[in-house]
């Protein structure tokens, strides 16, 4: 099975996660950032697997764009999508909110692959919004973290 991977971070974490995934993925894997290739070619692979972290409720734009303009060629491909967020209670809400009904049935996987906060990479705005988020203050370290085992046991379920 040919992986591809293509993912929107804005402070490393869904980069991370997908690198982690190429790793354990047997079978040929690319990892593609939508945010430094602008024409992504699909043909060549078997499975495309979409992930993106959250801000305000929101999925990266040129993710949920992808996923719309380019339903049809998503529609003959397996489809699977991780999110990296801080708040894992809201998955299902940010699933809806931001894919479509065709895309979300037609995903065989969706899955929370943890999140991080890294206050200390992060502008004035967001720190502030972050710090509110998760009512912490331990500035510079991560509040939230990454479900390595999340990754794994997709990992295990995809490689079989
Ligand atoms: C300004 C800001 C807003 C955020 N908004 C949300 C949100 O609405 N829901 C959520 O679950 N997580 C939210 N998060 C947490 C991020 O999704 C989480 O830190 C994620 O791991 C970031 O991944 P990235 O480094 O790949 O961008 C927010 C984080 C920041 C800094």
């Amino acid at each position: 099975m040919k992986n591809l991977i293509i993912y929107a971070s804005k402070y490393g974490c869904t980069a991370d996660c997908a690198r982690k995934l190429a790793d354990i993925l047997t079978g040929e894997t690319e990892v593609v950032d939508i945010n430094k290739q602008n024409k992504i070619e699909f043909s060549n692979w078997d499975r495309i697997i979409i992930g993106s972290s959250v801000y305000m409720g929101q999925v990266n734009k040129k993710i949920k764009t992808l996923c719309e303009d380019r339903k049809i060629e998503l529609m003959g491909k397996e489809l699977i999508i991780f999110i990296c967020s801080g708040i894992p209670e809201n998955f299902n809400d940010v699933l809806n909110a931001n894919f479509s009904d065709e895309i979300r049935e037609h995903t065989s996987e969706a899955v929370h692959f943890g999140g991080r906060l890294e206050l200390s990479k992060m502008n004035f705005m967001d720190k502030t919004i972050a710090g509110l988020m998760a009512k912490q203050k331990a500035e510079g370290k991560p509040i939230v973290e990454i479900n390595e085992t999340a990754i794994l046991e997709l990992a295990k379920r995809l490689n079989c």
